[in-house]
């Protein structure tokens, strides 16, 4: 089977946290491989972007806020169904809600810094990946 690409931010909470290591070591240790890694501060231009199924959404402005905070690692992650394995790995989108050994679930208790992003389709995933690593 080839394998699927899926695109990964470790959000600013994440890297203000310094639990960077801790979440990208879940994904190495599962198995998944690093395409591409950056870590960037985004412009609230990119944030409409990447979130553009949600940009008129109630909850959209402070998220919006909150993702243009401070730095942030974007990943392109590859491997087998790695669009649903990611997702899985990131739990339910509260973290309040979310398993318990998933990442949200061992580490957030909020349903807004939720500390990971994962592409939710195929087409999000090229989509996505476009947006962040144009050219890949
Ligand atoms: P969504 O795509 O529904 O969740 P997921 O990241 O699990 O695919 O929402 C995108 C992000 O928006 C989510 O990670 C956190 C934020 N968000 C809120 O702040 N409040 C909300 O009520 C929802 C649904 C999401
Ligand atoms: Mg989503």
């Amino acid at each position: 089977m080839t394998d699927q690409r899926t695109l990964v931010l470790l959000k600013p909470d994440t890297v203000r946290r310094g639990l960077v290591g801790e979440v990208l070591g879940r994904f190495e240790a599962k198995g998944l491989s690093i395409v591409a890694m950056q870590q960037r501060t985004i412009d609230g231009e990119l944030a409409d972007q990447h979130y553009a199924e949600h940009v008129e959404r109630d909850f959209y402005p402070p998220l919006r806020t909150f993702v243009t905070s401070g730095p942030l690692v974007a990943l392109v992650l590859a491997g087998e169904e790695a669009i649903e394995v990611v997702r899985a790995l990131n739990g339910a989108t509260d973290g309040r809600k979310a398993a318990p050994g998933t990442i949200r679930g061992d580490l957030s208790v909020s349903n807004r810094e939720n500390l990971v992003h994962g592409s939710d389709s195929p087409e999000s995933a090229e989509r996505e990946i476009g947006i962040w690593f144009p050219g890949l």
